[in-house]
């Protein structure tokens, strides 16, 4: 859509983002929208942050981080300058000039996209929005979205998108527990639903980072799910070659290693003990349901989605096979479980495979107990609900285990303790590699 003449509510927009009088809501405070809340604040804005989770928001306001590797310091001060707050209520969505939409977009029990946050995030605004604010979605979803879901959504007949409002797609790219990137240094593909939306959210996003415009929000959208399925047909295919690499009595991991040597032409994926995560086993579903639409068959993501759903299964394959060298059956044996949250050193376990895992271990009469130092207790989740607590690492602990699985590989283990007094472990990440002792007792999966 291409507008005739810039109007007068698209340049005081521009011109209140330049001099940060913009107000910036948030809706969703989670492992996305909570960042991100932080670094318009610390880039000068005034932030309310919005969410439905009353008790996240009691906690924001006494200071409180409900995400363990977000330091909230940065925070505290903002909220005690007035410049940042937290509501569950929506009607002040009206205060906010930029809004940035950071809601959940998880699949249902169908593996089918789940748009229901965003359906209820959708009638919020529209039911508060007003000339002169800019809206964009960041929630990773299928290309089309934008346009097709939320766009009708807040159409009214007073206010003409492009020249009273203004909506955009920009995908979030967090990288949670990665120290390395935060939104300061993390570029940002921006789509716009006109060419001045597309100008407000780059001029939005340039505040806080480099801005990677692109044509459209179906462009933007579908650059997300690309930048995800890459990964999770990568990962497949290093899982799958995992198993063949253990049936040749060959080290992955050495060859991962040894191929990422090559300057050129490759890219290192490891594989582990399945997928986990709120995007890799969730997003590329998203595009093969929409391809649906087309006629259209991916088949590459379903092939590394069978696969990468596989592992988990083979994971306990191995533990099978490796106790019965030992000369015992896994029903009856003394499991501890090392690691439940998705990816090292974050306290996220959704989607995690040390929950499949856990339960096909306890489905075949073992006895399970787990250790995670990020993840005390075990939540209620769609599908499971162990009722566990992470229990200490001691020597007598790790003695009296038949077997002891690595499923997630913390900085805060100590490895050379867990081989020097586990009798048998099962290590899915390559973390007991260099460890003296382990060539005997350690079995990759
Ligand atoms: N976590 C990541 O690493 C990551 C990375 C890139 C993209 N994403 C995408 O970002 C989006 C958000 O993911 P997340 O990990 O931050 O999720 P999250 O579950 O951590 O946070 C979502 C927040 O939204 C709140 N919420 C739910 N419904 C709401 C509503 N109607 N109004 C207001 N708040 C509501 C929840 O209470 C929660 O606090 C998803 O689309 C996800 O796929 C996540």
């Amino acid at each position: 859509m291409k507008e005739n003449s810039k109007s007068k509510v698209l340049v005081d927009l521009l011109s209140k983002i330049e001099k940060r009088e913009a107000v910036v809501g948030i809706i969703g405070l989670g492992y996305v929208g909570l960042p991100l809340a932080i670094h318009f604040g610390e880039k000068g804005f005034s932030v309310i942050g919005f969410d439905v989770d009353a008790h996240k928001i009691d906690m924001l306001i006494r200071g409180e981080s409900y995400i363990k590797h977000i330091r909230m310091e940065k925070i505290n001060e903002k909220i005690k300058e007035g410049s940042f707050e937290g509501t569950v209520d929506f009607m002040r969505l009206r205060e906010a000039d930029c809004i940035l939409i950071c809601v959940p977009t998880p699949l249902t029990e169908m593996m089918e996209p789940d748009l229901s946050y965003l359906m209820e995030t959708t009638k919020s605004i529209s039911k508060n929005l007003r000339i002169g604010q800019i809206i964009v979605l960041e929630s990773t979803t299928y290309p089309g979205t934008t346009e097709e879901m939320l766009m009708p959504g807040l159409e009214t007949d007073s206010l003409k998108i492009g020249q009273d409002y203004f909506l955009a797609f920009s995908p979030e790219r967090e990288d949670p527990g990665n120290s390395k990137y935060d939104a300061s240094n993390i570029p940002k593909v921006v789509g716009g639903v006109t060419d001045a939306c597309l100008e407000v959210a780059s001029a939005l996003y340039s505040c806080i980072t480099q801005v990677v415009p692109v044509s459209s929000t179906r462009a933007a959208e579908l650059t997300k799910l690309l930048e995800n399925t890459f990964r999770s047909v990568n990962i497949a295919l290093v899982n799958e070659l995992k198993v063949l690499a253990n049936k040749m009595g060959i080290d992955i991991f050495e060859v991962i290693n040894a191929a990422a040597t090559k300057p050129f032409g490759y890219t290192p994926f490891y594989p582990g003990p399945g997928l986990g995560g709120h995007c890799i086993p969730i997003d590329p579903f998203y595009l093969s349901w929409k391809a649906r639409e087309y006629d259209f068959a991916t088949r590459f993501i379903q092939l590394a989605g069978e696969i990468n759903v596989s592992i988990p299964y083979y994971v306990i394959e191995r533990t099978i096979e490796a106790l019965n060298q030992h000369e015992k059956s896994l029903n009856g044996s003394k499991v501890l479980v090392l690691g439940v949250a998705y990816k090292k050193d974050i306290d996220d376990e959704r989607e995690s495979p040390g929950y499949t895992i856990m339960n096909m271990l306890l489905e075949k009469g073992a006895i399970v107990s787990y250790n995670d130092p990020w993840i005390p207790v075990l939540k209620q989740t769609r599908k499971f609900n162990f009722r566990k607590k992470s229990i200490p690492i001691t020597q007598e602990v790790l003695q009296e285990m038949d077997a002891v699985i690595i499923v997630t590989d913390h900085s805060a283990y100590d490895y050379a303790e867990i081989v020097k007094h586990s009798d048998l472990i099962i290590d899915t990440r390559n973390a007991t590699n260099k460890i003296d002792g382990a060539d005997v007792k350690v079995y990759s999966a």
